[in-house]
């Protein structure tokens, strides 16, 4: 009889960059109150957990962050830029408009790739990075790609209306990045992804390119506490649903790994799964939510950190604009 080993995408090395230029909540709401709007540090910690968030600087691209963190993650990989056979990004915030040509391709240059490897953005805004884990673990199990860099990475000041105080403090830029490879033992164990477009309004870029000239606007618009509710059920629902795909249940993970956008909602979500929160990693507060960055910012801070060690579980999960929401069960 043949034995026929599974195949499985397992993390080979991740690799993070936030830009230089940290802004405090003192800050922001020094930069608010030129305008006569009013915020306080009080009020952004309370009500995000956030205490500060990075932006870009102007000749800063998306593409540019996700170098950085690209650079890191092969070198933690062992690896070379050459032996990366596909490339799938992560952003809403792409190098041009309209988003072409992606990100991913710019990148693959950035990278000096010659390998002429596949590269596509996948646009799933805060979900972004937990699905692209989903379309790498499916790549790598039907043999068709062996080492995928995966990368989230946003410049979200840059859609940011500094006169709504409801959204422009809550975001910041930064990038991630995994290298995923084929392997013989366990990796990724169960992911999946999900969409509901009749949500589509309640966070958005509602603005459209027309004829040359933009046709509405081109802010960030989120209907917060509409967001926040619905993020709360469906992260529960997709989280159990790669734990009972994986057979494991919230006692077997190590470390919940959620989208940093809000402490209270990660909170909330380890609340209703049972998972203590010495178990969840958060890095909200140092880097505010950075969207499809915010994952793998927060999965190689902790690896690095020596928090997440090799052979334990992790759950990572994600929610945002679309409406979108996506996790994965993965043996590090
Ligand atoms: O990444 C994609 C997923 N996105 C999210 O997960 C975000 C989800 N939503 C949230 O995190 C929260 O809803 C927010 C942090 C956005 C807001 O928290 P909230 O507790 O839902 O506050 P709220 O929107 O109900 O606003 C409460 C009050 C309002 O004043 P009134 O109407 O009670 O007088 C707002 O006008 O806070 C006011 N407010 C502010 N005050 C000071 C809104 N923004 C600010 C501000 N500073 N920056």
């Amino acid at each position: 009889m043949t034995q026929v080993t599974q195949r499985y995408a397992k993390i080979l090395g991740t690799g993070s960059y936030l830009p230089a230029n940290k802004v405090t909540n003192a800050q922001i709401t020094e930069r608010l109150a030129k305008d006569g709007i009013e915020t306080s540090d009080e009020w952004i910690f309370s009500r995000s957990g956030i205490s500060a968030r990075h932006f870009a600087a102007a000749n800063e691209l998306t593409s540019d962050l996700a170098l950085e963190a690209s650079k890191k993650a092969i070198e933690a990989a062992g690896i070379t830029a050459n032996d990366i056979d596909l490339i799938i990004l992560a952003t809403s915030t792409p190098d041009n408009l309209g988003g072409f040509p992606s990100t991913a391709c710019v990148l693959q240059d950035k990278l000096g790739i010659t390998n002429q490897c596949a590269a596509f953005d996948v646009q799933a805004v805060c979900s972004g990075f937990a699905y692209s884990l989903a379309v790498a673990d499916s790549f790598i199990r039907s043999g068709m790609h062996q080492k995928v860099l995966i990368v989230g990475a946003e410049t979200f000041s840059r859609i940011l209306d500094f006169k709504d105080r409801g959204t422009c403090v809550l975001f910041g830029d930064g990038a991630g990045a995994v290298v995923v490879g084929a392997s013989d033992e366990p990796g990724i164990l169960a992911a999946a992804m999900h969409a509901d477009g009749s949500h589509r309004e309640i966070l958005c870029v509602p603005g459209r390119s027309e004829h040359g000239a933009l046709e509405g606007s081109a802010f960030l618009k989120m209907d917060g506490q509409a967001v926040f509710k619905l993020a709360v059920k469906v992260l529960e629902q997709v989280a159990q649903e790669v734990l009972t795909a994986a057979k494991l249940t919230p006692a077997d993970i190590d470390w919940l790994i959620p989208h940093q956008a809000n402490i209270r909602i990660m909170e909330g979500t380890a609340k209703k799964l049972g998972i203590a929160l010495d178990h969840v990693v958060v890095t909200v507060q140092d880097h505010g939510n950075t969207s499809a960055a915010s994952i793998p910012l927060a999965l190689d801070t902790a690896i690095r950190a020596g928090q997440i060690k090799r052979g334990q579980h992790l759950l990572m999960e994600g929610v945002g604009g679309g409406f979108t929401w996506a996790a994965a069960v993965v043996k590090y």
